[in-house]
């Protein structure tokens, strides 16, 4: 059997739990993990940095590991911070930072300016963590730092060759929820700032032309 096929057959059996669930919901977003990190895979630069807001568990932390030279990734929850800094301890090209990404975004910014690329996936807000069943780090009315986070990426845009900003659960930004600001808003910054944008499986793609 050709080497794609075996792989294919095995993409389908490690997956279908969650695509039969997407079926169910008529694939609606969010569209599952398997996809999201398809559409994070696919708007890779070559030899990049990857910064990551929102550590969580980190399974997207181990797959921009996976593709990047190096992955930065933001937590502020401690017990979320620590768990996964240990879990992934064995992935030597990842920097774990505890805090607040709305200060640590430039941390990694400007420790990264040796890089021609950079990739940023923006996916810091409140969440259930599905394990501990409580709310992870975030506070009412300030559950996304999204606009905090793009004032800094903006002073950035300038300093590296190419970059590609990845913003998750997109599906959110409509001004009825929580704290999140229309994409209207999103999508005024990215022309104000000279990006092209689309949008894919729930995340908002902005690329430097
Ligand atoms: C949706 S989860 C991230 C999922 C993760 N990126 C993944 O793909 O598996 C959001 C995470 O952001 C964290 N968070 C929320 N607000 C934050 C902030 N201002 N700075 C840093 N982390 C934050 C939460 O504690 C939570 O772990």
């Amino acid at each position: 059997m050709a080497v794609n096929t075996l792989k294919t057959i095995f993409w389908t059996f490690k997956n279908i739990k969650s695509i039969k669930n997407w079926k169910k919901r008529q694939f609606s977003p969010p569209s599952p993990e398997v996809i999201k990190h398809k559409i994070i895979i696919n708007n890779n630069l070559e030899n990049c940095l990857w910064i990551e807001t929102g550590t969580y568990y980190g399974n997207t932390t181990k797959l921009l590991s996976g593709i990047s030279k190096k992955t930065i990734t933001i937590e502020a929850d401690k017990y979320l911070h620590e768990n996964t800094k240990k879990k992934l301890r064995y992935l030597k090209n990842i920097e774990f930072l505890y805090g607040n990404s709305e200060n640590l975004l430039l941390t990694a910014l400007e420790s990264g300016l040796n890089y021609k690329n950079v990739c940023i996936y923006l996916d810091a807000h409140l969440c259930t963590d599905h394990i501990r069943q409580k709310n992870t780090f975030s506070h009412k009315n300030s559950e996304t730092s999204i606009l905090n986070e793009l004032q800094l990426v903006e002073k950035y845009l300038q300093k590296f060759e190419k970059i590609n900003i990845l913003i998750d659960d997109i599906r959110l930004f409509d001004k009825n929820f929580q704290n999140y600001p229309n994409k209207k808003l999103i999508v005024d910054w990215c022309d104000k700032n000279q990006l092209s944008w689309s949008i894919e499986h729930d995340i908002m793609i902005c690329r430097k032309l």
